[in-house]
């Protein structure tokens, strides 16, 4: 429950990013030694794939912002369906798995509130690695044939330039014999990250962070202590706070490249910045109207699409927002209609008119995203702005109530 309509004034501190750690997790499947995660953030969505890798036979300790993985004592190749269905990212244990039994079977992650999310690239890379693969009754079953039961490297064109399933065939290649070359890979941040915690656990990468990733596999990985990168898209969503509120806030820490085109859409809708290091200082007065088209990285990220047209329902002038990433990602622009915003659709693009005032309404949060733009939209409007759906903010942003009113805000959580 928010009172709208302060000011917020003072920093904010980011968390490791998600998207990086949940990946990172993963690759603790890759070794028979302890694996040191830092900066690990406690969002309900790291608890759920610390209890899946405990299903396979990993150990997982948690400590206050870090977790320890010991994957000496992996047992099982088979997530079981309850723990897979209730986390998308679980679908990562396959390369891994793989990779290190030659076998796995995991269920189909299936789609979610934002859109179908296909596993084709995934196991196209798979069968291009050597792996027989096979879909029956919502089961992915994956074994590498032959003595050894090891994958073998291989050239693969990802049609799109899918995260995950880049992100999958990293560390399947990891430990796969010979050498992997993967074209329209996922230019992606946390793409970058895995390559940066792979080559600390031994193995053989490069390219990360461009179109082709070259990865010759080793024997053996071992374990290593790993920082996991600041979230950008937790601090994307603190800036978009202070720029909705017309307030001043610093955030950090920043990867400032991370940001680029986030940063520069605020710029273009009249937001100040100053940049120090890590550190990004936002102040907003008044905010125009911008045009955003979601793109991969480096891109304007699908994942601030719904924030971003919180700020812009109260711009001046019309905004053209188009989703270009996922086909069912906007389901947000109902919801801040109800809080009084003036929104268009026409398929997959948001004609937002900026109206003067927003105001407080009951509000549902359709996913993780649409959920914090809900929350962002009820800092900015009029009176009382209830939520509903936490579950899914919960899975993304940790103590995001606690760091906001922290800064000012008045958010209760009920
Ligand atoms: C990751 C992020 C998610 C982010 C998304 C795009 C994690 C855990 N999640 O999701 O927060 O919104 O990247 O930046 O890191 N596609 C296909 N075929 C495939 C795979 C994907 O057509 O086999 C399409 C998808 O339908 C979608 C697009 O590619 O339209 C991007 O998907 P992808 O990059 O795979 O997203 P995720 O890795 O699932």
């Amino acid at each position: 429950e928010i009172a709208g309509g302060r000011r917020l004034a003072g920093e904010l501190r980011v968390s490791g990013a998600k998207n990086s750690a949940l990946v990172l997790m993963a690759a603790s499947l890759l070794t028979e030694d302890p694996l040191r995660l830092r900066n690990v953030p406690p969002l309900t969505d790291i608890q759920g794939m610390a209890e899946i890798l405990t299903s396979l036979g990993v150990s997982v300790r948690r400590g206050s912002d870090s977790l320890e993985m010991n994957g000496s004592g992996l047992s099982h190749s088979a997530p079981p369906y309850e723990l897979v269905n209730s986390l998308r990212a679980s679908f990562f244990c396959i390369g891994p798995l793989l990779a290190r039994l030659g076998i796995a079977r995991v269920p189909l992650p299936g789609g979610c509130q934002i859109g179908t999310r296909p596993v084709v690239e995934h196991v196209k890379g798979l069968k291009a690695l050597g792996a027989q693969v096979t879909i029956e009754h919502g089961v992915v079953s994956a074994v590498v044939p032959g003595r050894g039961h090891r994958l073998t490297g291989g050239r693969i064109h990802l049609d799109c330039p899918s995260v995950g399933a880049t992100e999958t065939l990293m560390m399947a290649a990891a430990l796969a014999d010979g050498e992997t070359v993967i074209e329209n890979a996922a230019l992606e941040p946390e793409v970058v990250d895995l390559a940066g915690l792979l080559l600390a656990m031994g193995a053989k990468v490069r390219g990360a962070g461009t179109p082709t990733i070259t990865i010759v596999g080793v024997q053996r990985l071992h374990g290593a202590d790993y920082a996991v990168i600041p979230d950008r898209i937790e601090a994307g969503t603190f800036l978009l706070a202070a720029a909705i509120t017309r307030s001043c806030l610093t955030v950090a820490p920043v990867i400032t490249e991370h940001l680029g085109a986030v940063l520069t859409k605020l710029e273009e809708a009249g937001c100040k910045l100053e940049i120090d290091g890590t550190s990004v200082t936002i102040s907003a007065d008044q905010i125009s109207a911008v045009d955003l088209r979601t793109q991969p990285f480096p891109g304007f990220p699908t994942d601030l699409q719904a924030p971003f047209m919180s700020l812009l329902a109260t711009a001046s002038g019309t905004s053209v927002v188009t989703e270009n990433i996922f086909e069912n990602r906007l389901q947000h622009v109902a919801e801040l209609q109800r809080m009084g915003a003036a929104i268009r659709m026409q398929g997959n693009t948001a004609f937002v008119e900026g109206v003067s005032r927003l105001s407080g309404a009951p509000v549902q949060g359709s996913d993780l995203r649409a959920s914090a733009a809900m929350v962002l939209a009820g800092l900015a409007a009029d009176g009382i702005t209830t939520v509903q759906g936490l579950e899914f903010l919960d899975r993304g942003y940790a103590d995001f109530e606690g760091k906001l009113n922290a800064v000012g805000a008045s958010i209760r959580r009920v």
